[in-house]
């Protein structure tokens, strides 16, 4: 069976599992995975170490500026994110990143900087894709969109365990409010705002395990395309 060369857009709320699934679809079909979160998050790195994020006010003109200067943000072995030569994948993910990232993203110069690295990772197709706003704004034509959702406790249980096992523990609270405090800036801000895409299958993974999540699939992408895994 010959897979098409489409773009998959996996877009839903913080924590819902978005990358796993995506990862675990890319690899079945043998496509290209790509975090937008992680860029986001890479670029909140890069503001902060340059202090240009102060409480929860960013300066605007010195990071637009920064910005050029950037370290070219890529993907290494098992889609562990870098900033130039460094590994920064343990950095982005760590509750200090976590707080600020939504207001760097809600940003439209850095919103500008990441779509074009994500235009030019998709331009080919074979590309699965999670994010906030792919199949609203960076790829409004992707073929296939997935809208992740899943209740408030799940998620939060999904981050904290996730938080323990990278032997960073964090207490459930702090991940329930920055989880809400994320998803509140990223659907309120102006520029591309989280928003289910119209044509996009939605996805509640509330009570659902992976397997059961990738049968979901199966069946679309079959009565879609007529792919079978
Ligand atoms: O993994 P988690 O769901 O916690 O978040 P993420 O996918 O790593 O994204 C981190 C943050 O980046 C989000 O809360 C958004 O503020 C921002 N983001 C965005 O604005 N647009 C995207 N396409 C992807 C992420």
């Amino acid at each position: 069976m010959v897979i098409p060369d489409i773009i998959i857009a996996i877009d839903g709320y913080s924590a819902t599992g978005k990358s796993t699934l995506a990862k675990e679809i890319a690899r079945t079909l043998g496509f290209t995975y790509l975090d937008s979160g992680a860029m986001y998050r890479a670029v909140t790195l890069f503001a902060m170490e340059k202090g240009l994020i102060k409480g929860s006010k960013v300066d605007e003109p010195a990071l637009r500026e920064a910005l050029s200067s950037c370290p070219d943000i890529h993907f290494g072995e098992g889609n562990k994110a870098y900033l130039g030569e460094r590994c920064v994948e343990k950095e982005i993910r760590s509750m200090k990143v976590s707080s600020k990232v939504s207001p760097v993203a809600a940003l439209a110069f850095v919103r500008a900087f990441v779509d074009e690295k994500l235009h030019e990772a998709g331009s080919k197709g074979r590309v699965v894709m999670d994010g906030r706003d792919i199949g609203t704004a960076v790829f409004p034509d992707a073929q296939l969109k997935i809208f992740v959702t899943a209740s408030d406790e799940v998620r939060a249980r999904r981050r904290f365990d996730e938080l323990v096992q990278k032997g960073t523990p964090t207490p459930m609270e702090e991940v329930l409010t920055n989880l809400k405090e994320r998803d509140y800036i990223d659907s309120h801000r102006e520029t591309n705002p989280l928003r289910q895409a119209s044509d996009a299958f939605v996805l509640d993974n509330s009570d659902m395990t992976l397997r059961e999540e990738l049968t979901w699939l199966q069946g679309v992408l079959q009565g879609r395309f007529g792919i079978l895994q």
